[in-house]
């Protein structure tokens, strides 16, 4: 089994190629705008963000969607990529509200501090940081969202706990992940299924169990895709795997010898993305 350190090399290293070439091999890596639809973005939210900044999403949801967020708020994203989410939160808490991105690939976070600069937001702010020990103030946040990067923490526990610790009083969070069930044991040491968001990914079950053991409370599931039949059907984990050859994927360990049609059939029906929400409770609770 891999070390934290070792995991978080491997991530890097796969979506930090995945923003400099856009080459498939990364959750939700389909360099157009119709990916960002597809996952649940709005024309509306999409043309604001601009086109160029829609297709480098790689979430597999629309956290914001589900938020309630307000004008004057602070929002914490967490593995905010290429800036989408951080741009839409900012239209959405105004000038007097602030936006904070944590990522730990520094190829991510130029290209977000890029689209930032080319945007007219001037409230937000990226930290270079792991989810697992987040650069945040305890208490400080009104609103965590995350979209499509739990999934990648070989420590989701301590990701649960930072949640509840940088959260304010009653604040809130909303999280689009993948979710599996009964991935087989071979499969989940797969380094590009597990940079593809599926190999690393839990059930719903242990998720939510997860964000209770944590603290968090009036848990919910908002949203369901599921991507045997839309995102992720046989074909797609086919060329998924099948594409080791490019540089995204260079660093990973080859499919050589793997059955691709079987292991295609051993995913089918078994990936979700859900929608979690949330809250902390409050100080007299
Ligand atoms: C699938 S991409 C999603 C990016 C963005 N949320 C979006 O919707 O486009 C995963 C992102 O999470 C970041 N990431 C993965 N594991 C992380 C960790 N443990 N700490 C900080 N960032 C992480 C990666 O660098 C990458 O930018």
């Amino acid at each position: 089994m891999k070390s934290t350190e070792e995991v978080h090399t491997q991530v890097k290293d796969a979506y930090g190629r995945a923003i400099s070439k856009s080459t498939g091999c990364c959750c939700g890596d389909t360099p157009d705008s119709a990916n960002a639809r597809a996952i649940g973005y709005s024309p509306e939210e999409t043309a604001a963000a601009g086109e160029g900044v829609a297709g480098t999403t790689m979430g597999c949801g629309n956290p914001l969607a589900f938020s309630g967020v307000q004008a004057g708020e602070t929002v914490l994203d967490l593995g905010s990529g290429a800036g989408l989410d951080l741009l839409i939160a900012a239209e959405k808490v105004g000038p007097t509200g602030r936006v904070i991105g944590v990522d730990m690939t520094t190829e991510m976070i130029a290209r977000a501090r890029a689209n930032i600069a080319a945007s007219p937001h001037r409230n937000i702010e990226i930290r270079q940081g792991i989810i697992e020990d987040l650069p945040v103030e305890d208490g400080s946040v009104d609103w965590v969202i995350s979209n499509c990067v739990i999934n990648l923490s070989p420590e989701k526990g301590k990701v649960f706990a930072e949640i509840y610790r940088v959260l304010k009083p009653e604040g809130r969070f909303s999280i689009s992940d993948i979710v599996v069930s009964e991935l087989p044991d071979t499969l989940r040491e797969n380094p590009i299924l597990y940079n593809s968001c599926v190999a690393g990914a839990i059930s719903e079950e242990d998720y939510l169990a997860g964000l209770q053991a944590a603290g968090l409370a009036d848990l919910g599931v908002n949203e369901r895709f599921a991507f045997s039949t839309q995102l992720l059907d046989s074909a797609d984990v086919q060329t998924i795997l099948g594409s080791t050859g490019s540089e995204c994927c260079a660093s990973a360990s080859p499919t050589e010898g793997m059955d691709l049609q079987q292991l295609a059939r051993e995913l089918d029906g078994k990936v979700q993305s859900l929608n979690f929400v949330g809250r902390k409770p409050g100080r007299s609770q």
